[in-house]
């Protein structure tokens, strides 16, 4: 099994079925097992489905490790829209700090019982619900790093409770200026940049008592910088709380790894570089050394090229070496198939190779 662009799928020449099934906005738009043709890709394409999971000859024996299941992350998900529609509705209506206390719990749960810290990111995301899988993405990574952290459970609740909510005052700001394609103007950013204040205030007014101290503050300075250039405060260095600090590094990563209506997503190899390249000047560098040494950079399935020109399939993990992972190859460096002579290339003992990119599909370069 592996995740697929739509838009390199090859029907003519290759045979694709349905590994996991396709849903949008809670239908089912094709059952797992089906094969792919022209028609179902088409209206794939009209849903703005850019990436599926599928079952084809290249990815046999494959099993994305997914941290999160696709089912269980579409029902949390579900509940965060929810929840976050219920604070649009207005002054009556709001947050149920049960549901979402519970919801924080679970996600706590499932994290803190797996036995191994690695993290691998969902990448099928879709664009019309970024604020809610935005949420629920941070509050994912911010546990992971606070597992690595060797948090106590409550103070994970903490973490979790305050990156779960720490854009939340995104909700009332105008959605055509939050996804506005082209360049803000400077009023768009000041009204885009009231957002940490605005949810802060939002939550310290109607869940005073239920939130604490400590969330609270994630929300208000998740966008600090560690060089003081940050908002709403210019905090610097460790003025800003710890929590804050891990929860602005999540943030980041998870944008560049989204596709925005402005921007195509990263892959995460190369997020986490940007990441370390933005370490001393935005981030607490302890946090992002931490932060990135558990995340899975080629998840299982992506394809890549390797140093010598050879091409092949990310197999499995080397789970103390992240990005040197076990590769199936597909072709050699003259671009000759040898995927059916089943040669594996482990980067831990092939020590002079590396990855020098992740490639859409075994065609591109
Ligand atoms: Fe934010």
């Amino acid at each position: 099994m592996r995740l697929i662009n739509i838009n390199y799928i090859d029907v003519e020449k290759y045979e694709y079925y349905v590994a996991k099934s396709i849903n949008s906005n809670g239908v089912v738009l094709l059952q797992q097992n089906v094969k792919l043709n022209h028609n179902y890709i088409s209206q794939l394409k009209l849903k703005d489905i850019k990436y599926v999971y599928v079952n084809d000859e290249i990815s046999e024996g494959i099993e994305p490790n997914d941290t999160i299941s696709t089912e269980k992350y579409r029902e949390v998900k579900g509940v965060i829209k929810d929840q976050f529609n219920m604070v649009k509705k207005g002054k009556n209506i709001g947050l149920n700090m049960n549901i979402i206390n519970n919801t924080v719990s679970e996600m706590l749960d499932i994290i803190t019982s797996k036995r191994d810290i690695t993290y691998s990111i969902n990448e099928i995301k879709v664009t019309d619900d970024y604020l809610y899988e935005h949420s629920l993405n941070v509050m994912v990574s911010c546990l992971y790093a606070g597992i690595i952290m060797k948090y106590d459970k409550i103070k994970l609740h903490k973490l979790a409770l305050g990156a779960l909510l720490h854009d939340i005052g995104k909700v009332s700001i105008n959605p055509d200026i939050l996804n506005k394609p082209g360049k803000l103007t400077d009023k768009e950013r000041s009204e885009i940049e009231t957002h940490p204040e605005m949810g802060y205030r939002y939550i310290s007014d109607n869940y005073g008592d239920e939130v604490s101290a400590l969330s609270k503050q994630i929300i208000l300075q998740h966008h600090e910088k560690w060089n003081g250039k940050g908002y709403p405060n210019q905090l610097a260095g460790d003025s800003i709380y710890e929590l804050a600090r891990i929860c602005s590094v999540a943030d980041v990563f998870d944008a560049l790894t989204t596709d925005r209506v402005y921007r195509e997503k990263m892959p995460i190899y190369k997020a986490s570089e940007y990441i370390y390249s933005l370490g001393y000047n935005d981030f607490d560098f302890e946090i992002v050394k931490l932060f990135l040494s558990r995340i899975v950079k080629f998840k299982e399935g992506s394809i890549v090229k390797l140093s010598d020109g050879s091409k092949g399939i990310v197999y499995n993990q080397n789970k103390h070496m992240l990005d040197r992972p076990i590769i199936k190859l597909l072709a050699d460096k003259d671009g000759k198939n040898i995927m059916y002579k089943n040669i594996f290339v482990d980067l831990i003992e092939e020590k002079t190779l590396f990855i020098e990119k992740q490639l859409e599909s075994i065609l591109s370069n």
